[in-house]
């Protein structure tokens, strides 16, 4: 079996060190870059840290990192991505960003990028969430009349809110709708009834919650409810790692994970 060779971009982080985690879990993958940035004391050590293997440097240069890889996963920082994302449409090499955060002009350049090499981008990699999403823009079709509400559960120590998932999921909910989602969010409900149309927001913080989303169509006497329960980072990795799959092959663009999902369900 021909192994997919993958590089790993913010290798030392808490996604990065998931990444390469979820990467010694799969016969079909094997890490073959560890990118860091400059500076940082992880250059020149070993990603695997494990005698059993061939010892994968550490290093903060982009080129040696993704030079020989399939595809390059990426967890670190808009700026970074942005510029990696510039090395990957010159060596050709799919780019997997699951970095979040961008600015305008920071996504315009990552799409001038997708012009020369796959890019598969999103906010949230858990191929549980794409399909979420993929349910609640049909349902929000479907039952036409019914208010949107959305609640989302966090740690303690998150500071956006609502999370940039409940937004995701808000949007393919105005999407089923054909509404515009910017003008039918309502994101910080203050007293008063309900605005016909609106899709309203909910957060919770506490504990140790990883991520609890549930998307509620309440109509006359009934309620339906599509929920996502994420127990641990671990499945972001998983579903980077199914773009990277899926990346091989594709033409140069921009995609997301609902194309990803696309070719994975009928
Ligand atoms: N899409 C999803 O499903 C998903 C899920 C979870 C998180 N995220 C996002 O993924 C990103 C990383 O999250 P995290 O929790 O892993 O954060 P983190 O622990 O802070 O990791 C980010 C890593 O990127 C590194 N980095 C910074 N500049 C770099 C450069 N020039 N080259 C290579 N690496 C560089 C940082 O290095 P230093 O620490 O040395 O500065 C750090 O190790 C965030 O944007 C987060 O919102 C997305």
């Amino acid at each position: 079996m021909t192994q997919l060779r993958i590089a790993v971009a913010g290798a030392a982080g808490r996604m990065g060190r998931s990444v390469i985690r979820a990467l010694a879990e799969t016969d079909d993958c094997i890490l073959t870059g560890a990118l860091v940035r400059s500076g940082s004391p992880e250059i020149g050590k070993d990603a695997l840290a494990s005698s059993e293997s061939v010892p994968v440097l550490i290093t903060d240069d982009p080129v040696t990192a993704m030079g020989d890889a399939h595809a390059i996963v990426d967890f670190s920082t808009p700026q970074n991505s942005v510029t990696l994302a510039g090395y990957a449409a010159r060596l050709h090499v799919p780019h997997i960003i699951g970095t979040t955060g961008f600015s305008a002009e920071q996504e315009a350049q990552v799409a001038r990028a997708a012009e020369s090499t796959a890019i598969v981008k999103s906010g949230n990699m858990s191929l549980g969430i794409a399909l979420l999403s993929n349910l609640v823009k049909r349902a929000a079709a479907a039952l036409p009349d019914f208010d949107i509400e959305i609640l989302e559960m966090h740690h303690r120590n998150k500071v956006d809110a609502p999370s940039g998932t409940a937004l995701l999921l808000g949007s393919a909910a105005a999407d089923g709708r054909n509404s515009n989602f910017e003008t039918t969010a309502d994101v910080s409900r203050r007293d008063g009834a309900r605005r016909d149309g609106s899709i309203g927001f909910a957060s919770l913080r506490g504990g140790t919650v990883v991520g609890e989303h549930e998307v509620i169509f309440a109509g006359p006497h009934e309620r339906v409810v599509l929920s996502h329960t994420a127990e641990d980072r671990s499945i972001f990795a998983r579903g980077a790692l199914a773009a990277a799959r899926w990346s091989q092959g594709k033409p140069a663009g921009l995609y997301n994970m609902q194309d990803v999902l696309g070719d994975l369900v009928p």
